[in-house]
């Protein structure tokens, strides 16, 4: 397939690239480059004949059109987007530029090339929007997020990707483009920005400096291996129905206190400090974020039941490598600006 990615310097979309190319498609990676983006993520397939990058701002709307049109994907599988939850606190008119006005121009490319084509082409087309579980709002601590919950966002960064996942909703219903939404947990991996949470922790402790944790640290989130998450898709864009929506979770509740600690029992076993202390002993709660939802968690038999889709390792197992690949590229963490210092990630 000729699959067309945005986002594919980011964390989820270079492992979405990497994926595609190994499988044999043909990949344009659409990106901005960003601070969120680095095309180190996919320095292992940049020489392949099966991969291209074009620069570009999804905020652009006839570049766009032309990059959609000269590619002439098969499929888009859209992950570019502002990202994180506190930036968007503190800014969120970019995030309304890129996730809802990108998203749109998006939409009106893959439109505009999808009435242009015919046959099994157009009848095969997808177009895949990757969103996030935080458009439903918070749980209490019992429920499951699921496909048929109004959407309830609380951050102006959730409120973006509720947004775009409704302008995506309406491209199908309006206009006939076969759009599918996912929305998905909180992923975790290799080449994830230092600014989220585990990256954050592994480097504060191996820095010696304080790893900070919001509030309580009870807040659950429902976490994904990134390689489990890009399956999920890929298998999406053979059985999912246009014009639907599927959750993709990886049954995985855990509270950010847990995490945390997690880590740093991971930490422990690899090294230890001088002083004789765990790495726990660095970890300091400080103030709760501004809207701070309390529980995340996904129901995700609609995915399962279409697919039969599961994780391929338990959670602990790739924590632990998770962990080992940020130790051993801590060039990858001390590369990057805008950490913001506050350990917790909610998208
Ligand atoms: N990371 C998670 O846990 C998570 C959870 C749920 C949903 N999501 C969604 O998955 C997608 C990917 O997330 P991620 O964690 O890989 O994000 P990321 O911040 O790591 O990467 C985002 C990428 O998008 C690019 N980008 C940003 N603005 C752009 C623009 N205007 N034009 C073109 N490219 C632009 C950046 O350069 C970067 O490469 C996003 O849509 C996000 O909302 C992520």
């Amino acid at each position: 397939m000729k699959l067309l990615i945005t986002g594919g310097a980011g964390f989820i979309g270079s492992a979405a690239v990497r994926c595609a190319v190994a499988l044999g498609h043909e990949v344009l990676n659409v990106d901005a480059l960003t601070y969120a983006g680095d095309l180190a993520t996919v320095s292992s397939v940049e020489n392949s004949a099966l991969y291209r990058f074009a620069r570009l701002d999804i905020t652009d709307l006839s570049s766009l059109r032309h990059a959609v049109r000269d590619f002439g994907p098969d499929a888009i599988l859209h992950f570019a987007a502002e990202t994180h939850v506190d930036r968007s606190i503190d800014d969120p008119t970019g995030f309304v530029q890129t996730n809802v006005v990108g998203t749109t121009n998006l939409l009106d490319a893959a439109l505009h090339f999808y009435s242009e084509i015919s046959g099994s082409k157009k009848a095969n087309f997808r177009f895949i929007s990757v969103s996030t579980d935080e458009v439903y709002g918070s749980l209490g601590s019992d429920g499951y997020f699921n496909e048929t919950l109004p959407y309830d966002p609380s951050s102006p960064y959730s409120a973006s990707k509720a947004a775009a996942d409704h302008m995506c909703k309406a491209w199908y219903r309006t206009y006939g483009l076969p759009v599918i939404v996912t929305n998905c947990s909180n992923n975790f991996g290799p080449y994830q920005h230092p600014e989220k949470l585990i990256p954050t922790v592994v480097q504060a402790a191996l820095e010696g400096s304080d790893i900070p944790v919001y509030g309580t640290g009870l807040n659950v989130r429902d976490w994904l291996y990134v390689d489990d998450h890009i399956n999920a898709i890929f298998s999406i864009l053979v059985h999912g129905q246009p014009g639907d929506t599927y959750c993709v979770g990886g049954n995985c509740e855990k509270t950010n206190l847990d995490i945390v600690s997690e880590i740093c029992e991971i930490l422990d076993r690899r090294f230890k400090k001088p002083s004789g202390d765990g790495f726990s002993s660095q970890i300091v709660m400080v103030q709760d974020r501004l809207g701070h939802d309390f529980r995340y968690a996904i129901d995700n038999s609609k995915l399962v039941e279409l697919t039969g889709w599961k994780t391929s390792k338990t959670f602990l197992e790739r924590l632990g490598e998770t962990v080992d690949w940020f130790v051993d590229h801590r060039d990858w963490l001390s590369k990057h600006e805008g950490r913001l210092g506050l350990g917790n990630k909610n998208t």
